[in-house]
């Protein structure tokens, strides 16, 4: 059923109508096939200081991108546009296989669109059991009541125990998410947001607070994440974005200072100059 939902939307810009290509800033056709995201010309400005200045670039279906970039650069700036937290001044965001423009939706309706995002503070309910937490997710509005004392339908439960395994959280199951330690409750709250099949992923700094085993477990399962979807990871422990790192995007001052392999980004002086030599 989900690979059906699945062709219907990537065939949504059929190309006997043509309707996409005609419009005035289609992707560069020969991107178009991989894109997923394309993030064209953002600016962003709090009291005429540039947090992004024109800023662009394009993410891959599935692939694993690390954004990285001194304190400042403007890395949550620009996942608070992607998820429509913040209006850019000027830009676009568009969703590729449908050429939905994101500027114009709210959070909820990028949310619901498959743009999932992990804050630094995991947010999860710390009363509920980590079940119930998934549960609650994977049931988005529908109240917080109904979700548990509602009957689970079976394949929701299989998704959320491959999810609670994903996650290594397997043993937790019954736990209250009160109690687990950090780390387990960012697993947890990553989870949250995979019980809803996300097609990106944003995560800030998600191995803030961690302990280094911790880390490591992160590192394997952001990893594991990538290819299914597109996951986008903003981390400045350089060790963990070395351990996870395929292509890595430098940010400075509210633009793409360089971007390449971990190797490329860094030998480049101009990173070594703005963060990498500090
Ligand atoms: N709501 C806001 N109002 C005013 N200035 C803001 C606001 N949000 C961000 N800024 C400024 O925009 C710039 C970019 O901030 P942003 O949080 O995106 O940086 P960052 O790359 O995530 O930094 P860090 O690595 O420290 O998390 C900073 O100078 C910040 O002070
Ligand atoms: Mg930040």
């Amino acid at each position: 059923m989900t690979q059906e939902a699945l062709a219907v939307e990537d065939g949504a810009p059929a190309p006997i109508t043509g309707g996409a290509a005609t419009e005035e800033h289609a992707v560069p056709a020969a991107r178009a096939a991989e894109t997923i995201l394309w993030v064209d010309g953002i600016t962003v400005s709090f009291d005429g200081f540039r947090a992004l200045d024109d800023l662009s670039l394009t993410l891959e279906k599935g692939e694993l991108r690390c954004i990285i970039g001194p304190n400042g650069a403007g890395k949550t700036t620009l996942m608070d546009v992607i998820t429509g937290k913040t209006r850019p001044d000027s830009g676009r965001v568009e969703l590729v296989p449908s050429h939905t423009e994101l500027t114009r939706l709210s959070e909820f309706e990028i949310a619901r669109l498959g743009i999932g995002r992990k804050f630094q503070r995991p947010t999860v309910f710390q009363g509920h059991s980590v079940f119930e937490n998934l549960e609650l997710a994977s049931r988005g509005g529908k109240g917080v009541l109904r979700t548990l004392f509602g009957r689970l339908k079976g394949p929701e439960r299989g998704r959320i125990d491959e999810v609670l395994q994903l996650i290594g959280l397997p043993e937790q199951r019954d736990r209250r998410a009160g109690l687990l330690s950090h780390g387990h409750k960012q697993w947890l709250e990553i989870g949250m947001l995979l019980v809803q099949d996300p097609k990106v992923l944003l995560l800030d700094e998600p191995i803030a607070g961690m302990s280094h085993q911790e880390a490591e477990r992160t590192a394997e399962l952001v990893k594991t994440l990538a290819g299914e979807r597109t996951v986008v990871v903003v981390e400045h422990d350089m060790e963990f974005v070395r351990q996870i790192a395929r292509k890595v995007t430098v940010l400075h001052e509210g633009s793409v200072l360089c971007e390449g392999t971990m190797d490329k980004v860094q030998a480049d002086p101009r990173v070594i100059e703005v963060y990498l030599g500090t």
